[in-house]
This record gives structure tokens, sequence and C-alpha cells, in this order.
């Protein structure tokens, strides 16, 4: 049976995995590297640590499944979305690239927005507002603050892309991590010549773009040497990791969608027309499925809430669990049980890092809000698991604005392994929820794009269906439910209470 290789190029790190075409995966592999912050709110990590991880963690895998280069029949790339690698005309890196979680950009999204003629008109063009994280800003950054290095760049790549540019020597990418730049034209599938022509950045720094499944090109003979592979594998477009995850969810039609609680929280909806929320509060890209879209709400600190609270206020716990041999979330969530539904009238607002859906704002700050002398660590725990849902309910609450149907909720990443953190989520959702066979996510995802893009299965839809089902399901508790429903207005009006509060407390420091 054939095999086919997922790489997905993360923040903390790559992870490659091995799957069998009929989905059975035979080993993963993770690579980790440094990220820099050299100023507040930057964020820059090394290209060439993406290469050299996504190479190291290839020749694991091939170790640990013993496989041979002759057993791999395609390779699917996935990467943090938005990141950019200034390339010069020796193909060489120009400076470290600028990551999706950078906050450097605030003013280049106010001259995209005013170059394009308004808000309005940019979110004609290429489907969604001028975001901070966003590819586009970071290339005007560029051209704005060091004008030397961006006179030395000729190509302008997606983190992902630029591993695939070292492995099979093409400049490529595809339309759903092309999305996430600000200068595809999601509607058309290619790139917006009209803001192109606007914010004056020449095409040609920009590589084709393609279909998720497609082949994109094939491994050289020198990559196949580092990567421990055969030269000619072909390699596939890919995704960008929140549409990747997604093929990896099977979120691959209509009324399928799914709340990934990783150390960001993610919905993501699929659609099979361009919606787009006229606000600009969730973003519309092209999935990576042909001929789809999605809409993607991206809350910033979902998971990373409750690591904050384990790493600050659980010692305790953690020397705990380390004596006992166990997750420290596991005590964690039994003290979250011990309070009810609501906590109480305690509430948590997930804003550690600023916000992004539905709020945009970068001055947005975490708060505990409501505490008595009643509340205990089981309420302060309880309450930040029921912040961080509530806040991807917001993103749920604008796809049911969009008349974007949800029949099906399938949760991933750390908030679907707890069944406490499950009832949870299909209570303040409203709806049952689900849970499917695979948990591996991006990298998961792009190898069932290989499997599709080189005949394995005639679609990419295809593929999932033959791969993923669901295994466990949640259904909703009448009283905790209308708990939570009584409770989430109150969630929603306090950040507008408090906005103004937040950007004045930002100036303090
Ligand atoms: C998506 C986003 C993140 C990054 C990093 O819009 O910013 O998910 O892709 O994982």
């Amino acid at each position: 049976m054939s095999v086919y290789l997922g790489i997905d190029i993360g923040t903390s790190g790559t992870k490659t995995l091995a799957m069998r075409e009929d989905g059975e995966i035979l080993a993963t592999a993770t690579v980790e590297y440094p990220l820099s912050s050299p100023r507040p709110g930057w964020s820059e990590q090394a290209p060439e640590d993406w290469w050299n991880a996504s190479a190291k963690s290839v020749r694991q895998v091939l170790r640990k499944a013993g496989l041979t280069p002759d057993d791999i029949s395609g390779i699917g790339l996935s990467g943090q979305m938005h990141g950019s690698v200034f390339l010069d005309r020796n193909h060489q890196v120009v400076r470290p690239a600028l990551l999706w979680n950078d906050q450097r950009t605030a003013a280049e999204c106010d001259e995209i927005e005013r170059l394009a003629g308004g808000r309005e008109a940019l979110i004609r063009m290429v489907a969604n507002p001028a975001l901070t994280g966003f590819t586009a800003p970071k290339i005007l950054w560029l051209r704005n603050h060091e004008p030397r290095n961006f006179e030395r760049t000729v190509k302008v790549l997606l983190p992902k892309d630029y591993v695939r540019f070292c492995m099979t020597g093409e400049f490529a990418s595809e339309v759903s991590d092309a999305s996430g730049t600000l200068l595809l034209d999601v509607v058309n599938r290619c790139w917006s010549e009209k803001l192109l022509g606007k914010l004056q950045i020449d095409a040609d720094l920009l590589p084709p773009v393609h279909e998720s499944e497609e082949v994109t090109g094939v491994l050289t003979e020198s990559a196949a040497r580092t990567m421990g592979l055969r030269a000619g594998i072909p390699v596939v477009g890919g995704a960008g990791d929140q549409a990747a995850s997604a093929v990896g969810n099977g979120i691959v039609r209509k009324g399928v969608v799914s709340a990934t609680m990783g150390t960001s929280g993610v919905v993501f909806a699929h659609s099979d027309e361009v919606q787009v929320d006229p606000e600009g509060r969730l973003h519309t890209f092209c999935h990576a499925v042909r001929g789809k879209w999605h809409v993607m709400g991206c809350v910033l600190s979902a998971g990373g809430s409750l690591q904050w609270f384990r790493n600050q206020l659980c010692q305790q716990e953690i020397a705990a669990a380390k004596r006992r041999k166990i997750d420290p979330y596991e005590l964690i969530t039994e003290q979250a049980e011990t309070a009810p539904a609501g906590s109480e009238g305690l509430f948590f607002l997930p804003y550690l890092t600023g916000e992004r859906t539905p709020h945009a704002d970068p001055n947005a700050r975490g708060s505990w809000i409501g505490l008595s002398l009643r509340h205990g660590k089981g309420h302060m725990a309880r309450s930040v698991m029921e912040g961080a849902t509530y806040a991807m309910r917001d993103s749920l609450e604008i796809i049911n604005q969009m008349n974007i149907p949800v029949r099906e909720i399938r949760l991933s990443g750390g908030g679907a392994r707890s069944p406490f953190w499950r009832q949870l989520q299909a209570d303040i959702y409203g709806r049952q929820v689900v849970t499917i066979n695979a948990s591996e996510g991006p990298a998961y995802g792009v190898a069932l794009l290989a499997a599709a893009g080189t005949g394995a299965y005639r679609t990419v839809e295809q593929a999932c269906n033959a791969t993923i089902s669901v295994v466990t399901r949640t259904a909703t508790q009448a009283a905790a439910k209308k708990t939570y429903n009584r409770a989430f207005p109150v969630f929603q009006q306090l950040y507008r209470s408090l906005r103004k509060d937040f950007s004045a407390i930002t100036e303090l420091v």
C-alpha cells in the first residue's frame, strides 16, 4: 500500500507524519526550533530552521516506521499561515521571517485600507480587512522600515512554500494559504491584480498559485539526499495549517464545523459559496477543497489561557501530577468539576494576547470579573475554560448570523481530549458535539491531500470519507445549557464595557 508524508511547519516545531493510503498513521516525529521576539510585539523565525527541521523529522519518521524511500508516493505541506519569507536573487533569506502573531504592522494596515480606497473596497477585492498578522502589511513594513532589504527582495513566500522551494526548487503556493496574505482575489482564486496595483507591489514577487491537491513539483536530487528520500517524489500544494487541519477533521461539506481548542482556538466552517462577514470579523478564505471556501474565527488565547493558569497558578498541581505521573490538566479539570456551570457568577475574559475574532483588538486584556469570597480555585479553573469556550461561541454566533448551516460540531485539540471540557463545550455551544478517529491535525490533512493529488483518491472529499469517522458524541445537558444561555450575553457585554479601559491599561505599560 502507498504511503504519504504530511509535513506541518508549525510555530513551535515541524511535525511530520507518515500515513498509509487507507488513513492508518504509521509514525510521527516533531523537531522543535526557537522563536525570537527582538522587540515587544515582534515575532520572528529563521526559515532555514524550518527546512532543517523538515528534513530531520522526515528522516525520523522513516526510521520509526521502518519505511524505505521507495515506499513514499507523495508529500503534502502545511504550515503556520501569514508568515513572510523574503528571498534575494540568489534565493538566500534576506532577514528573519515575520510570523502570524507579529503585531508590528498596525500603521501598514491603515496604509493598505487607505490605498485600497477604504475598508469596504478592500473587503470587496480580497474578502477580508487588513489585520496585523497578515502578509501584505509585512511586505509594506519591509518597504517602509528596511528599504535596503526590500530592494534586495525578489520573492516573498509563505513558510511552507519556502520549504517547498527547498524541496523542489519550484516557487509555488496554493489557494488556502495564499488567502491569508490579503493579496488573493478569494472569489476567483488568483492573485488580486487590482490590489497589487493599488499597493504598488510587483506581482513577480509572488509565486504561482495552485489548487491545494495539485502537484506543484517533485523532490530534487539534493533535497532527496538531505531528507533521506528519493528524487522525483511529487509534492502537492498542501494547505495553510487551519485548512489542512480542517481536511484532517473531515470539514469538507456544508453543515460540518470544527472547534479546535489548541493554544489558539479556531472555529472553521466549510462553505460551498464565498460568504463574507460584512463586518470582517471572520476570515473568508479559499478551502483546500477545489472550488470551495471556508469562514474561520480565531481566538488567540483559548487553550493558551488554561496553559497560562496552569503555569502561573498551579505549581502544587504540577508537582502532584509529577509524583503521580499524570498530566497536571487532569488535576486542574478535577478542581474545575467541583464548581457549578457558570462558576457562580465568575467570568474570565481570555484576551491574554489581545484578540482577533470578533474584536480585532490588540489592546484587549485577560480579566476575571465577578470575584467574591465564595470563589475558590475550582471556580477559577472552570471560569477559564468557560471564558475560552464563550470566546469560541462568539465565532459560532457570527456563522449563524451569516446563515451558514451548523449541523455538526467536531471538536479537536486539547479541548477535545477531556470529557469534562467536551461537555462544557456542548453546553456552551448549545448543541451536540462529536469527536473523530483522527487527532493529528494539519499533518494528517496534507497527507490526505497528497493521497488525493497523486491518484489514491479521486477527490479530497473521497479521501476524507474513506478515512475519517465519528467516535464520540456528547449531548447537551438542559440545565447547564440554560445557565450558559443566560450568562453568554453578560460575557459579551463585559468586553464592550471594558474596551476603553483596556486601551488605557496598555498605554500605562
Ligand atoms: C490562522 C493563524 C494561525 C497560524 C498559526 O489565521 O493565524 O492559526 O496559522 O498556526
